[in-house]
């Protein structure tokens, strides 16, 4: 049984958005570990893809350890699986994938904000994977994104190709896993879609509308990165289907007031702006505009996931998009925190 040393209790906060009313206090729990005593890792277990794949590795038997950038007392999970920190120091990193056998790595970053960069994410996660190396971590199962290579004049892309890069040439045993646009619980792309078609009256497709998105369901990326072994797989789901498509699919699922009229790509990332400084977030990006006008998220591999989004819609829309996620609540919350007071 590996625990975590205690010095590392006092790295990981509780996060004010993931802490119950009165309980502040961050207590480590040491998940048992299986028979050969090593740990599966995953990042993120407490957000949107590392939660599916330690919970897909949790059902078949695996010992999980999460290293997450803060605890989160009141998560389901939070009792099933050993928390460890996800900081980028060398030897926090060391100490938190000591005992690790196979790291599931989702870490990235959305977009650059106030110090956040993708030069920086693209350091960190190797960081990450040669603390990995170092420490004896034996697979590293890389979470990176369709087309990877198809786009750097992208930095969003462009990273992802460097980081991919990197990991083919360090001799580390991994697989690489490129998934689409992912649905599911606790995503949020697909719930503010919702949110917006639910609670505005206009919604302006960006462009004609008319490029493609293959949407993958996160319990299929998460059992497709614990079967793969090795190499590069794409991860896609069944339907291919216009962006059009798709917003008027969650339209009709949720019931949603907006009038949907397609429009100059710029008009729409200036209504996005406003409504984003409005509501304290950054609803979607010129860059994310542009890759999803380039068809990016979609592959012409045949399709591993199995999961339809339709049939997904319809078994959530009566609850999806009812709120909003904000990404800069979730994932920027020192810059919101620094920027806005808001704790
Ligand atoms: N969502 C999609 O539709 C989609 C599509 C294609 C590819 N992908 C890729 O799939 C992976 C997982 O995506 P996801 O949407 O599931 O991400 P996520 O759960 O929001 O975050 C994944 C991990 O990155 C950390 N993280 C996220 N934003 C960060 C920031 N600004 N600064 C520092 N750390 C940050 C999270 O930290 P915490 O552990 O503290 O939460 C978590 O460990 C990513 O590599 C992404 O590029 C996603």
């Amino acid at each position: 049984m590996h625990s975590i040393p205690l010095t590392l209790h006092r790295c990981l906060r509780p996060r004010p958005d993931r802490v119950a009313r009165g309980v502040d206090l961050f207590e480590i729990v040491n998940g048992s570990s299986r028979g050969d005593g090593l740990f599966a890792a995953v990042t993120g277990a407490f957000s949107f893809t590392g939660r599916a794949i330690a919970e897909e590795l949790l059902r078949r038997g695996e010992s999980v350890r999460t290293l997450s950038r803060a605890d989160a007392p009141d998560d389901p999970l939070r009792g099933r699986v050993d928390v460890a920190p996800l900081d980028f120091e060398p030897t926090t990193l060391r100490s938190s994938l000591s005992g690790v056998d196979t790291l599931y790595n989702t870490y990235w970053v959305r977009f650059e904000r106030r110090g956040v960069t993708f030069a920086g994410a693209v350091a960190n996660t190797i960081e990450l994977f040669e603390a990995a190396r170092d420490v004896g971590v034996r697979r590293i199962v890389h979470i990176s994104v369709a087309n990877a290579d198809r786009a750097d004049d992208l930095p969003y892309f462009a990273g992802k190709h460097q980081v991919e890069q990197w990991l083919a040439a360090s001799g580390v045993e991994h697989a690489i896993i490129r998934p689409t646009l992912v649905f599911g619980s606790h995503d949020i792309l697909i719930n503010n879609l919702a949110w917006m078609l639910r609670r505005t009256p206009l919604f302006l497709l960006p462009g004609t509308g008319d490029y493609l998105v293959q949407p993958v369901s996160v319990r299929d990326v998460a059992r497709i990165a614990v079967e793969t072994r090795a190499g590069v797989v794409d991860a896609a789901g069944p339907e291919t289907m216009s962006f059009a498509a798709l917003v008027s699919a969650i339209g009709d699922a949720v019931r949603g007031r907006a009038r949907i009229v397609a429009g100059p790509r710029s008009v729409g990332l200036t209504i996005n702006s406003i409504l984003g400084r409005l509501i304290g977030d950054v609803i979607v990006t010129a860059d994310e505009l542009e890759g999803l006008s380039r068809s990016l998220l979609v592959t012409k591999s045949e399709p591993r996931g199995t999961e339809r989004f339709i049939d997904w819609l319809h078994e959530h829309e009566a609850g999806l998009g009812r709120s909003y996620t904000s990404e800069l609540r979730r994932n920027y919350r020192a810059d919101v925190e620094a920027t806005t007071g808001l704790g």
